[in-house]
């Protein structure tokens, strides 16, 4: 049985257009199915707006789904409530882009950390600060910094900081929305190198969101494409990097900014962008008819402005193209 389990899961925004006209519906996630195994990494890539942070959120339960259901070990996580729910927030935790904004600037790191060991009881009372320190060390921080706080930390340090708080509930899934991509080219390396080896050594699954291609083909073991708040291409990372099916994936790799990789561990990401001459993604509140990609897609035939391609199973990966 799969570990996380999305099923047909939808998001629509209400959007206020006009003073005098009803709000129209911005399609965010529009019915997206995906599973991550234990000890797997499934990454969602695509570009900016079509809807990856927002799958994030809907997964953690920090929004509600306009339909469909997110079962976590089998159980729907919108229906959670009491100790359940409470077990719910203990085995997933995420990760934010921006570790600025995920710490509270009065707490201490010491008070940071030791919030969620005393709200889910991990240690006794008397533990909790040795149990700190063990966090801060399997992340590469000492216990001088107890005392401190986070506004005297780099952005590497800070995301060290929020990843040692998320470790401290032994968590099953860590949902990573861009958690490099706020940091510094050279920090980006240490922190994915960091997330490797707590993979490794606590077999957590990673849900990881990343503009960044070269990251993801190291990271991860299964990719979802993203486009217009649809999965549009699901396959293993090696088939995907080997060979793209879908349209958008080919012209999505082959955009990918050069990358400057001296080894694994210099790793530069950038947001990921069409070539200039694919124009912009359509909005979400206007979703074009038939393929929502036909309008950029260079291999567009007959029934592609009409007939929407369902997500379809085509040598072991999944691909929502008339193509295939
Ligand atoms: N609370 C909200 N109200 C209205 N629209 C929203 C809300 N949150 C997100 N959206 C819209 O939903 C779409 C998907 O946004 P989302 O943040 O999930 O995209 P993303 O793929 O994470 O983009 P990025 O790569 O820039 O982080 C965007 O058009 C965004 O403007
Ligand atoms: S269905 Fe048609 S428009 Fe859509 S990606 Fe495939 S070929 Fe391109
Ligand atoms: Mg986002």
């Amino acid at each position: 049985m799969a570990l996380l389990k999305v099923n047909s899961l939808k998001k629509y925004f209400p959007v206020k257009k006009g003073f005098m006209t009803a709000p129209a519906l911005l399609k965010a996630v529009d019915g997206i199915d995906l599973s991550l195994d234990e000890d797997r990494v499934f990454a969602l890539v695509g570009e900016s707006g079509c809807g990856k942070s927002t799958v994030a959120r809907l997964i953690v339960r920090l929004l509600p789904p306009t339909s469909g259901e997110v079962l976590f070990q089998g159980k729907n996580v919108f229906e959670l409530s009491g100790d359940n729910l409470k077990a719910f927030r203990k085995s997933v935790q995420i990760i934010f882009q921006d570790p600025f904004s995920s710490l509270n600037p009065r707490k201490s790191i010491l008070d940071t950390i030791a919030e969620p060991l005393k709200i889910h009881r991990i240690v006794e009372k008397i533990r909790i600060k040795d149990k700190v320190v063990e966090l801060l060390n399997k992340v590469g921080l000492g216990s001088d910094i107890l005392n401190r706080y986070p506004h005297e930390f780099s952005g590497g340090q800070r995301q060290r900081i929020c990843i040692a708080r998320s470790l401290a509930v032994s968590p099953k899934v860590i949902v990573a929305d861009e958690p490099l991509s706020a940091l510094d080219v050279s920090i980006q390396a240490q922190i994915l190198n960091l997330l490797q080896e707590l993979k490794r050594e606590y077999r957590i699954s990673f849900f990881f969101i990343s503009h960044a291609l070269k990251v993801v083909h190291y990271f991860s073991d299964s990719i979802g494409v993203m486009y217009l708040g649809k999965i549009v291409e699901h396959a293993k990372t090696e088939d995907l990097f080997r060979e793209p099916f879908h349209p958008y994936t080919e012209i999505l790799l082959s955009s990918a900014p050069t990358i400057i990789v001296q080894s694994d561990k210099d790793v530069r990401s950038r947001n990921l962008k069409l070539r200039t001459d694919m124009g912009e993604v359509p909005s979400p509140i206007d979703i074009p008819p038939g393929c929502p990609f036909h309008p950029r897609c260079p291999k567009k035939f007959e029934p592609c402005d009409n007939i929407i391609p369902e997500l379809k199973e085509t040598d072991g990966r999944l691909v929502s193209c008339h193509l295939f």
